[in-house]
């Protein structure tokens, strides 16, 4: 039921025949002015949100846009009355944590969904325990209701390397992923499937798999942040939050990322949220420690010392122990 022109908002007049009536071809020698499509405002709003919101991630942007590109002209192609086959747009994600893997499979729903691929905007996350069941029998219907909740959406499944266990041959995971490639297949499903995961791990459970990873028609990969985009990370996230860092702050939080990337446990833009989180609370206890009126600029300032408060000055060498370093 692929129909690229007539999706949740096609690009076409109110004063238009509706669907069931089956689409008026254009004549050959129309022209398509492909800006006056709706959803092509839709997915530049999408586009746009997803340049502004995540910093670097330049190949993963310019894929997202690749994409929308293609579902769009498909849509062009259709009032033409040209042949479209469903373009196959299940994908996977590969990259560490805290690199934005969650983050733009919200942007992917709601592009493919303004380009009517999908019919909701949605992201279901499931991992291995939300399919995989403990008995016999127990898993098709684990995995089926799933598929359910996500059909019509994107199912995201989270470390999918999960799912394969090779040491041990009679691993449920086998069984979801037979389900998996036959819902797939199927177009009726209107499901894109997203595998998300650490790389290494990915390749194995790819090579292992032949039959998933030659349904995936795009690998998106995320690399760890660089110093410099952690820092970039950070003062959008403080003006997000309505927060600034005073002038000598932000070098501090750059010396913070120094001791804090090479620790256990880091994960990048994630760590720097949380890091963030943790100068508000030394900030809060700062103000409310000074015992005197405060103003605008004292609630939305973090200083050095709210960022130096942290235990990664304070701490020697990293050790395995320390979990996520305020
Ligand atoms: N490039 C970026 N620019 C700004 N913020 C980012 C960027 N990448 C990630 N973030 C933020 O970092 C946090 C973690 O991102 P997200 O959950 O998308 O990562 P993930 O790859 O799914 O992580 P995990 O593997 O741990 O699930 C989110 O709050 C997100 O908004
Ligand atoms: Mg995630």
């Amino acid at each position: 039921m692929y129909r690229p022109g007539g999706a949740a908002r096609p690009g076409r007049g109110a004063q238009d025949p509706p669907e069931s009536e089956g689409p008026e071809s254009l004549p050959p020698d129309a022209l398509i002015d492909l800006s006056t499509d709706l959803a092509g405002k839709d997915v530049e709003d999408t586009l746009a949100r997803l340049d502004e919101e995540l910093i670097g991630l330049a190949a993963v942007k310019l894929r997202v846009r690749e994409i929308a590109a293609l579902l769009l002209i498909d849509r062009a192609r259709q009032q033409f009355g040209l042949q479209a086959v469903r373009p196959t747009m299940h994908m996977s994600f590969t990259g560490g944590p805290g690199t934005g893997k969650t983050t733009v499979a919200l942007r992917m729903a709601e592009l493919l969904h303004a380009l009517g691929y999908i019919r909701k905007p949605k992201v279901h996350t499931v991992t291995r325990d939300d399919l995989v069941g403990q008995f016999i029998g127990h898993t098709a219907p684990k995995t089926k209701e799933a598929l359910a909740k996500a059909a019509g959406g994107v199912l995201f499944i989270d470390e999918a390397y999960y799912l394969f266990r090779p040491e041990n041959e009679r691993d449920y995971g086998q069984e979801v992923i037979e389900i998996l490639l036959q819902e797939m297949e199927t177009e009726r499903s209107s499901l894109v499937v997203i595998f998300a995961g650490y790389p290494d791990r990915m390749d194995t459970f790819f090579s292992a798999n032949p039959g998933l990873s030659s349904r995936v028609a795009h690998h998106l990969e995320f690399p760890d942040y660089t110093r410099a985009e952690l820092l970039a990370i950070a003062e959008l996230m403080v003006a997000q939050q309505n927060f600034t860092f005073a002038p000598d702050a932000v070098a501090a939080f750059d010396r913070y990322l120094e001791l804090r990337m090479p620790r256990p446990r880091f994960a990048n833009a994630r760590s720097v949220r949380n890091a963030l989180d943790r100068c508000r609370l030394r900030q809060a206890n700062r103000l409310v420690g000074l015992h005197r009126p405060v103003s605008r600029d004292d609630l939305m300032t973090l200083t050095v010392t709210d960022v130096e408060g942290s235990s990664v000055f304070a701490a020697g060498p990293a050790t395995e122990s320390t979990p996520d370093p305020g």
